[in-house]
């Protein structure tokens, strides 16, 4: 068989927080190898896929993964040991079965992660196409808009602010470098922008500044100034999308601002409404508590028509829920991300369940990233037209733009690239 699978192995390696993860390379028999690293988030959805953690204190404080490296080494290995790299979803449900368990928890997502995504780059390496190319076919073209976290706050900084992330989107730029270029630009502008005003300019967990502001508000404003100081136009050259993660500032039925304000549903419904009239937002994600539904479809069937409502800890990236969002008219877009359900043929099921309901599908990193650029080629793949990989700092973050950069030259001509929030543009 050509594509057979000869040798598997892992590594507990570190992520950007310095907190154990796994690494897989798989090797087949005719010499192809694909190396896959597995990412880890902080604000994690409660049905998120299960990540295997060792447990003991004597090591890295409990976070160490040398059950997952060694799941992989031995149960996962015997599994796909002979099998054809080329049958991603045959293989994908071998991993699957040997776990057993609906949220992975067994063996381990971030073990399983690891093989189903370094199979994936071993039969592509074996075919001698670009993952994208391999992952989408011929006909995979479109380069994504990237959502760029400039500003950091609730769990993944140490500041006051309750959002968790105030993200710019250069979608008005003509192409993807040029849009990388307006978000660097426009991230510069915010720096100076902050060194005027006396504020620290050290970076969160996904690369944009953390400054200690009075109001998550002033992130807003802070952002509108610094796209204007850069040279472009609010809205038409450079947007704003929203992540608040709002699970990790809710509690007891109600919402905690970074200004000391404690707001209920419909009080912080009217807060994103009033912001979206005041900025040009064009895309919030995770508005509302994971549990809290009428949340969502309130705000959905308030602003749902204007501007992208996206859901991330709610769905986990599980067709499962998902199907529930699309029933219940939830939102109108879903945050995926390979390691919160825990197999590539599973996230590629997710987003196919997404456009079948109409919605966009926005391919995500974790806070807790390493260098390993997949989701770059992912999100070309499956031409979502979306990508949410942080921001104009930090290398883990910066692999992804780099990668995609590649990935625009070596599309040329072929390559696509338009806003999904600008009437007549088409995403799909
Ligand atoms: P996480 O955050 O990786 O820490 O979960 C990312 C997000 O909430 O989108
Ligand atoms: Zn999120």
């Amino acid at each position: 068989m050509p594509n057979e699978i000869a040798h598997v192995d892992a590594l507990e390696i570190l992520d950007s927080r310095g907190n154990p993860t796994v690494e897989v390379e798989v090797a087949l028999r005719n010499g192809s190898v694909g190396v896959a690293r597995v990412p880890s988030g902080a604000s994690t959805g409660k049905n998120e896929a299960v990540e295997l953690r060792d447990g003991d204190p004597t090591r890295f404080g409990g976070l160490g993964v040398r059950k997952a490296v060694e799941n992989v080494r031995t149960i996962l290995s015997e599994r796909v040991l002979g099998e054809d790299a080329t049958k991603q979803a045959a293989i994908d449900a071998l991993l699957i079965e040997a776990d057993g368990t609906p949220g992975k928890s067994k063996l381990g997502a971030n073990a399983i992660l690891g093989v189903s995504m370094a199979v994936a780059r071993a039969a592509a390496n074996s075919v001698g196409l670009p993952l994208y190319a391999y992952l989408g076919g011929a006909t995979a073209r479109r380069l994504p808009i990237p959502m760029m976290n400039v500003i950091n706050g609730g769990k993944h900084a140490g500041n006051r602010l309750a959002f968790q992330e105030f993200m710019i989107v250069p979608h008005g730029a003509p192409s993807f470098s040029e849009a990388l270029r307006y978000g660097v630009e426009t991230f510069r502008a915010l720096k100076r922008e902050l060194e005027r005003r006396g504020l620290p300019t050290a970076v969160g967990d996904e690369g944009g500044f953390a400054p200690d502001l009075e109001s998550d508000e002033e992130a807003c404003e802070l952002i509108v100034e610094a796209i204007e100081r850069a040279g472009f136009t609010p809205g038409k050259d450079v947007a704003i999308a929203l992540d608040p993660a709002a699970s990790s500032f809710f509690s007891d039925g109600a919402y905690d601002l970074a200004s000391g304000e404690r707001l209920d549903r419909e009080a912080l419904l009217d807060l994103y409404a009033r912001w979206v009239k005041t900025y040009p937002i064009v895309s919030i994600e995770d508005g509302f508590d994971e549990a809290d539904w009428d949340g969502y479809v309130a705000q959905t069937a308030a602003i749902g028509d204007r501007i992208q409502i996206v859901g991330d800890d709610n769905y986990v990236t599980n067709p499962k829920f998902i199907a529930e969002g699309i029933r219940r008219k939830a939102t109108n877009a879903v945050l995926i991300k390979l390691n919160q359900i825990g197999t590539v043929t599973e996230t590629v099921a997710a987003i196919e369940l997404a456009r079948t309901a109409g919605w966009r599908s926005v391919v995500s990193h974790r806070s807790g990233e390493t260098e390993d650029s997949f989701i770059a080629d992912f999100a070309v793949a499956f031409g979502t037209g979306q990508i949410k990989t942080g921001s104009l700092s930090r290398s883990e973050r910066i692999a992804k733009y780099n990668r995609l950069l590649w990935i625009e030259r070596q599309l040329g001509t072929q390559a696509l690239f338009s806003s999904p929030f600008i009437a007549g543009d088409q995403a799909d």
